[in-house]
């Protein structure tokens, strides 16, 4: 599972504050890298004690993470839908949280994050979206004033010239994802390319957000706008949830 920067004592406290937050009988989304990794072992452990959820994975890698921790799960299909027990909670790292402010500040209202440094971000925005609760897991820092890292658009691989001018014309500047400079392109759980776009700092994230979504060849890009409800930031002694 990929790992970024930041502490992994910060990453494991911010992931093992959320999955506390399960309860017997909840279904839980769950999200994709390092941070939601210590999430989801924190729920195998809870498991194994006696807890009685089940999981969504939100991508080839959390299903076998999943799997590995004994965490009965269940398809996004199986869950949501008109006989489906539905989303409780999913418990979700983020690349960059918006803070508003200085780094520390409350979460911005709903809440500004960029996904998809893990190539996850279509699935786990269908996951994260579905649920009751969406509680984000990072490190401090993830924390920005503002938006203003690469942005990941996955693409269909015949949309990907399109979708690169249609990223110029918004003001970004897209990059094929390669795993290494040498190497092909990374292909995601869902056979596409995903393109990092860089746009500066994004004044407007939910404008931003309903340009892309309509642009032809975007399966999905890496704003997650108004979804999340808490955001459990890992700390070098604790843990703050912002609301
Ligand atoms: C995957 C994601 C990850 O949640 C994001 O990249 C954060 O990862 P990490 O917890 O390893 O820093 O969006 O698509």
């Amino acid at each position: 599972m990929k790992t970024s920067g930041g502490s992994d004592a910060a990453k494991r406290r911010a992931g093992e504050s959320a999955a506390e937050a399960a309860t017997d009988g909840d279904v839980v989304g769950l999200g994709t890298g390092s941070t939601a990794a210590h999430a989801i072992r924190r729920l195998g452990d809870r498991v194994d004690a006696g807890l009685d959820v089940r999981g969504v994975p939100t991508s080839f890698a959390s299903r076998e993470l999943a799997a590995e921790e004994g965490i009965p799960r269940l398809d996004l299909s199986e869950a949501v839908g008109p006989d489906g027990p539905g989303i409780d909670i999913a418990i979700d790292g983020a690349d960059q949280v918006a803070t508003g402010g200085e780094a520390g500040d409350a979460l911005v209202s709903g809440g500004e994050l960029i996904k998809g440094g893990g190539a996850a971000h279509a699935r786990e925005k269908l996951v994260d979206a579905a649920a009751d609760r969406f509680l984000v897991v990072v490190d401090p820092s993830k924390e920005s004033p503002r938006l203003d890292r690469s942005l990941p658009i996955e693409v269909l691989p015949a949309g990907r010239t399109a979708v690169a001018a249609a990223v110029r014309e918004a003001g970004g500047e897209p990059t094929l994802r390669r795993a290494d400079r040498k190497d092909g392109p990374v292909v995601t759980d869902n056979g596409n390319l995903v393109l990092d776009c860089a746009f500066g700092e994004i004044t407007d994230p939910a404008a931003l957000s309903t340009t892309l979504s309509a642009t032809p060849g975007v399966v999905e890009h890496g704003l997650f706008v108004g979804l999340a409800d808490e955001v459990h930031v890992g700390t070098a002694s604790g843990v703050r949830v912002d609301e």
